[in-house]
């Protein structure tokens, strides 16, 4: 620490909260809506816990009013919330629904109601299943374009009530997942579609955020990265190295696209060994480097802790523990599989846990010096206004006899996190708002609704959908308060 004084939380810092469409609305069939990859994939057997799934969710889609209502009496000033794209076209592209252009309209004339800033996330996951079907999604081309007319339908509809917007997501998740690790829909392992569908995805990203610039002049967009810093497991010089290449693989190689147009060249170089860079055509770069975002949307939870390569350099005995806690625990692995591995060369990074950090109901670090570390790095690197798209914590939340919700453990968490914010505005980091995650209690893609994050518990759970009843939880007062007192009385 170099300073002994924190500044104040800027004056008009957006205190928010966020949420996604597939795990809060329900609805899933209602007034025209089509279905996503996540209607289809949640209803195979075995791919989501209990066959969870989000046709009902928490019921956002009629009960937003009540929603927005909660909000209102927290004093939230910012929520950020994704629209289904099926909602809107449910063929994917073509014959427009007005009725799921409404309901959008009316969550967000409800927001500014109340002086609520809406954020609008465009992609939180759910391309629609026509999509899919027609031509593999996010594989094809084609994508690019109505991925475009999708976003083009929105901005023209929301230009004057919406000014800030989320193009893409967690992009660096949603792929591994999607194309990597087998996890979530379109459910493939295959390194080289992962990384031609990513390049497929930044086109639809720069080429929407070029229809933005001619639609909503006077609006604000980028996407929501999900970043961690990468830590070298201690100062031997090869890990200091592991951890610069982790860095750049897990994290550069996205954002360097979105802020310069262009990806790090020592990834690349590497992938080429690996034989599995994405295909550029004739006018892809000058389309990446056509555009910048206005602000960067970031997700934290938590970085990595890397070592150099287990086959140069292995574990000592004292050690393996460390690598057994870490590979029964973190969905964000992005080491290759050995059988996918497909080259010669020794990995550029190996994945351990951190000695130092404590971790969550649900394995994932708990690391509020991280959240420092992350905006200055990405202060350092890219230079645009932040704004904290996600952060939170999930845990088994248990009702009490008289029906309350003593979540002390999140708002250990939360403020933890939000004393490093100010710390990093402090040191001069430029972040203009804060969106837990999340705001009721929602559905958690792969593990039902015990995993809960929200301020609002909701009374349902994996098999039953109860009464849907809303509880604010002892951090829905706690963050009242700190917004009420600015973070004064954090
Ligand atoms: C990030 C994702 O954007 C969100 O949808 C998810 O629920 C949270 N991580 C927690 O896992």
């Amino acid at each position: 620490m170099f300073h002994t004084k924190l500044d104040d939380f800027p004056e008009n810092f957006l205190w928010g909260a966020a949420s996604a469409a597939y795990q809060i609305e329900g609805g899933w069939k209602e007034d025209g809506k089509g279905s996503s990859i996540w209607d289809t994939f949640s209803k195979i057997p075995g791919k989501t816990y209990k066959g969870t799934n989000g046709n009902v969710a928490v019921d956002h889609y009629h009960r937003y009013k009540e929603d927005v209502k909660l909000m209102a009496d927290m004093g939230l000033r910012a929520y950020r919330f994704s629209v289904a794209w099926s909602r809107i076209l449910p063929n994917g592209s073509g014959e427009i629904n007005d009725k799921g252009l409404q309901f959008y309209e009316n969550l967000i004339d409800e927001l500014r109601k109340y002086n609520i800033e809406p954020v609008l996330t465009l992609y939180h996951w759910d391309i629609p299943q026509a999509l899919q079907d027609a031509y593999q999604g996010w594989e094809s081309r084609q994508a690019i374009d109505d991925f475009n007319e999708y976003a083009r339908v929105l901005f023209k509809r929301f230009k004057n009530k919406v000014k800030y917007w989320v193009t893409f997501n967690e992009q660096n998740v949603f792929t591994a997942l999607g194309y990597r690790w087998e996890a979530h829909p379109p459910n493939i392992a295959n390194v080289k579609k992962m990384f031609e569908a990513n390049h497929i995805i930044n086109l639809a990203n720069a080429k929407a955020i070029q229809s933005f610039r001619e639609l909503v002049p006077n609006g604000r967009i980028g996407p929501s990265f999900g970043y961690g810093p990468i830590y070298p497991f201690d100062s031997n010089p090869n890990h200091v190295l592991a951890a610069l290449n982790g860095e750049e693989f897990q994290n550069h190689w996205w954002m360097d696209v979105y802020i310069h147009g262009k990806y790090p060249k020592v990834i690349w170089k590497q992938l080429e060994r690996l034989g599995v860079t994405p295909t550029i055509e004739s006018g892809d770069m000058e389309l990446l480097q056509s555009v910048k975002p206005d602000f960067l949307g970031v997700n934290y939870y938590h970085g990595g802790t890397v070592r150099a390569n287990k086959i140069e350099f292995p574990l000592k005995d004292e050690e393996q523990q460390l690598d057994k806690d870490f590979e029964a625990t973190d969905p964000y692995l992005m080491e290759p599989k050995e059988e996918q591995a497909q080259s010669p060369e020794v990995p550029m990074f190996t994945n351990v846990s951190n000695p130092y950090l404590e971790k969550t109901d649900w394995g994932w670090e708990i690391d509020p010096i991280g959240m420092r570390i992350a905006l200055r790095r990405l202060q350092s690197r890219y230079d645009l206004p932040m704004m904290i798209t996600e952060n939170g914590l999930g845990a088994f939340d248990e009702l009490t006899e008289n029906r309350e919700i003593e979540d002390q453990y999140r708002i250990d968490y939360l403020r933890e996190h939000l004393v490093e914010i100010q710390k990093a505005i402090t040191d001069g980091v430029d972040v203009i708002g804060y969106c837990a995650w999340s705001f009721t209690d929602l559905l958690s893609w792969l593990n039902g609704y015990r995993k809960r994050y929200g301020f609002v518990y909701i009374d349902r759970d994996d098999e039953n959908e109860k009464s849907l009843e809303r509880i604010p939880k002892k951090s829905y007062y706690w963050y009242k308060n700190i917004i009420k007192t600015n973070g004064k009385s954090l």
